[in-house]
């Protein structure tokens, strides 16, 4: 019986403790290679997309933005707006083309020439006060509305 010697308590111990702190090391290592990874491939992907309808978009929301915040500060004067009703109207000739996918769609033909027809009236009579540009830039964005809750996700 006591002629069986035990086993030596800790010869393990200190082997098993590095074990676990090799399999910590390797699972944070390939999660830190996965985040890079992901990183990069989502990086890739987003360079190969075409940029064109988000840029048309941007552009568009900037000139809307410039004329409410002329509205804000009450310079309401044909020199003031005219320039950004008419990069609105330019800019929604592009919408067909932009948006390749959904020209043939009867709701986003409609919302397009909405928008273009929005844009028309309030060149052909630019606004004079401020209440004008307000009224524009409802018109315009009843058009913008229009298409996006049918088309934007
Ligand atoms: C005839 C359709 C149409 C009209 C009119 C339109 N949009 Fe859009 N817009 C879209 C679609 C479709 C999307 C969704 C694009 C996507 O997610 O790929 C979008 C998305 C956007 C976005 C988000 C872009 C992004 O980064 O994903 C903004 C901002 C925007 N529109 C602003 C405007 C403003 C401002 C107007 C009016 C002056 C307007 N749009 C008029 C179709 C339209």
């Amino acid at each position: 019986m006591s002629n069986v010697a035990p086993t030596p308590p800790s010869a393990d111990a200190p082997r098993r403790a590095s074990n676990a702190g090799r399999y910590l090391f390797l699972l944070i290592l390939g999660l830190v290679l996965g985040v890079i990874a992901t990183v990069m491939v989502m990086r890739a992907i987003n360079a190969r997309k075409d940029h064109f309808p988000e840029a048309l978009m941007h552009v568009q929301q900037w000139h809307m933005a410039q004329l409410k915040a002329d509205m804000e500060q009450n310079r309401c004067n044909a020199t003031d707006v005219l320039p950004h009703l008419q990069a609105l109207r330019l800019s929604a000739n592009d919408l067909e083309a932009a948006f390749p996918d959904l020209r043939d769609d009867e709701r986003f033909k409609n919302a397009a020439s909405q928008m273009r027809a929005a844009a028309d009236r309030a060149i052909a009579s630019p606004p004079l006060t401020c209440p004008g540009v307000g009224d524009a830039l409802q018109s315009i964005g009843r058009a913008c509305k229009a298409c996006h809750q049918d088309f934007r996700n």
